[in-house]
């Protein structure tokens, strides 16, 4: 287990319980129920009466055990499938409301907990997926996500905050945590011998991106818990509380001004440390590891794994051992294929896999004698291991499908990517390592902003009519240092954009030499480019001519707009095109 619980956990779960009892009773209304099952990570999916429930994973850290046991919960009171997100957690979906406390008592046993997985509360850590195991990091930054939410989620100042409050760990200056896009963002880093960190603050995604700024240069690891919770305080005390639309932690930064807003935070400080230490100080246990790892045998001898390899297989700091990814498409993976996976790496010891950021999975601390038997159970469960890591690594938001607030389909688009990809036979694993991101509205669920080659939704209208239609960024950099959102370039209709991915993709591989990488390529000439391809494609049929350009990927009615707008974990925000 990678965190603890809080025992004012079991009474909290007692409370939800009797409010649903009322709920069904005819009591209290569906907001007030609404009102507290949102903070316990429970929202109420696009049909009425079906809900999800969202784990808590802080850096994705979770063991076989309850891999398994979280799967055979989705089975007995979900769906039968299992959903992994952008930040690190795990969703059952499918439930109906009589599921949902037994539900809770059950995770309880497993040690997990869906506390804080949605509403204005402190919400899961995030580390980056290669922290314990990358051969350049500073350190291991996972024992450090733990051990702070095991002290956050203690707190029940956690859960009534303002908006919600995002945290994020990275173990080195690559910020593969994505520490400067969260309220509060830690970047490893050793300081005369001694192990810290630089603080950021104020970051985030959403509809109005912004990078976090930097509260302090370097605090000692045992500093941690201090200074989130002193960052917490402020937010709680001075963030506003009246609209939640201007109420993330950057809007107070802006408000306030860098000087008050440290002012502010140094108070907490020295009240956190002078009344309260040594209960402000962080205690951190390294993350355990079973060293003598069994051999796994391959089934079948000699199967063929380079390429599996050179895609996915890399070489750990620890000699010997090796982390594999595994790409799960849209983050969706059913029980059974968790349970086979689980069982394999039972065997490894607790501290084998991971979600990731992009949605997949990575076992890690694997033999090398082992990759094979690892490769065969993996290609067998997880169709996208046998194509370009490009396709696997692609991220879309659930969009119009599930989500009020979408505006289109990015799922069945970015399908439509991968099928156009895949019929190419262009050499995809040039464009390893490189972010397609795709969002059904401006809000960055599916992470554009942080693309190198980005989508998000919005409604087009030709001669009066309707279309799905997505604007197009690209060029991100991430990094601690000089990081950028990506740039807005154009606009493509639905229909026209696994053709204009294709051909973009045609122009980099034919002018590859000249470029390092994909990314290389959209952040330099790439942009140009996309700009002209955007031209190419503006306008599009009219609707009696080819009515496909009115239908989103996957939708069987025509694109309208009705219906959206209201989505519960969101500010219920909707955008109107202009005439
Ligand atoms: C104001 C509206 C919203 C904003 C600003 C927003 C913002 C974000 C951002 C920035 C992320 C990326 C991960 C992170 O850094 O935390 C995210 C993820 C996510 N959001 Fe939203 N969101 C909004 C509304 C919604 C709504 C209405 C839903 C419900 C359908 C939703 C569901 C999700 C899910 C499920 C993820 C994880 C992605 C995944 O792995 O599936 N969000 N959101
Ligand atoms: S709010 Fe927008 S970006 Fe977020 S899940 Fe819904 S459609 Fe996707």
């Amino acid at each position: 287990m990678f965190y603890q619980l809080p025992e004012s956990l079991q009474p909290e779960i007692d409370a939800l319980e009797k409010l649903i009892v009322d709920f069904r009773s005819g009591t209290i209304d569906a907001s007030t129920l609404k009102a507290h099952r949102v903070p316990f990570g429970i929202y109420e999916q696009r049909t009425n009466g079906i809900y999800m429930a969202r784990v808590r994973c802080p850096g994705g850290m979770i063991t076989p055990d309850q891999l398994t046991g979280v799967a055979r919960l989705s089975d007995k009171y979900g769906n039968g499938e299992i959903h992994i997100t952008t930040r690190q957690e795990l969703q059952i979906h499918g439930l109906l409301v009589d599921r949902l406390i037994p539900l809770q008592r059950d995770l309880l046993k497993e040690g997990l907990s869906t506390r804080g997985g949605g509403g204005n509360t402190v919400r899961n850590v995030i580390v980056s997926p290669e922290s314990g195991i990358d051969p350049d990091e500073v350190f291991d930054v996972s024992p450090h996500a733990c051990a702070l939410t095991t002290r956050l989620i203690a707190d029940p100042g956690s859960w009534f905050l303002p908006r919600k409050f995002k945290i994020a760990f990275s173990c080195c200056a690559r910020d593969s945590g994505y520490a400067r896009f969260n309220d509060v963002g830690f970047i490893a880093r050793i300081r005369d011998g001694v192990r810290g960190f630089r603080v950021y603050v104020a970051g985030g995604m959403g509809s109005k991106p912004e990078v976090g700024h930097l509260l302090e240069d370097f605090i000692p690891e045992r500093q941690v818990f201090a200074v989130a919770e002193a960052v917490k305080r402020v937010f709680s005390r001075h963030g506003n509380r009246k609209n939640r639309h201007a109420a993330r932690l950057r809007f107070l930064w802006r408000e306030l001004g860098e000087e008050r807003f440290r002012s502010l935070y140094q108070a907490e400080m020295a009240e956190l440390q002078d009344c309260e230490l040594p209960k402000s100080e962080l205690e951190v246990q390294p993350v355990a590891r079973v060293d003598a790892v069994p051999h796994i045998e391959p089934i079948a001898k000699g199967a063929d794994c380079a390429l599996w390899k050179s895609r996915f297989v890399a070489e750990q700091k620890q000699d010997g051992l090796f982390s594999v990814l595994i790409p799960v498409l849209f983050g969706n993976v059913s029980t059974s294929s968790i349970v086979a996976l689980a069982e394999f790496l039972h065997r490894l010891g607790p501290d084998v896999v991971r979600l990731t950021i992009g949605q997949n999975l990575q076992l890690r601390n694997i033999p090398e004698q082992s990759l094979v038997g690892t490769f065969e159970v993996v290609r067998g469960l997880f169709e996208l291991s046998t194509a370009a890591r490009f396709l696997g690594d692609a991220i879309a938001c659930t969009g119009a499908d599930t989500c009020k607030l979408g505006i289109c389909l990015p799922r069945g688009a970015l399908q439509a990517v991968q099928e156009r990809l895949r019929r190419s036979n262009l050499d995809l694993d040039r464009l390893a390592g490189c972010r397609l991101n795709l969002s059904g509205c401006p809000n960055s669920c599916g992470q554009h902003p942080l693309a190198d080659l980005g989508f998000y939704g919005r409604a087009g209208r030709n001669n009066e009519v309707l279309y799905p239609e997505y604007n197009v960024v690209a060029g991100a950099v991430v990094g601690e240092h000089a990081p950028q959102f990506a740039e807005a370039l154009g606009r493509v209709s639905a229909r026209d954009l696994p053709e204009f991915v294709h051909e973009l993709i045609v122009r980099f591989l034919s002018g590859q030499p000249r470029f390092e990488s994909f990314r290389h390529y959209l952040q330099t000439e790439g942009k140009q480019d996309i700009r002209a391809l955007c031209e190419q494609f503006r306008k599009i049929p009219d609707f009696e001519a080819d009515q496909n350009y009115y239908y989103d990927w996957g939708a069987k009615a025509q694109f309208r707009l009705e219906g959206k707008g209201g989505g519960e974990c969101a500010a219920g925000l909707l955008w109107i095109p202009e005439k």
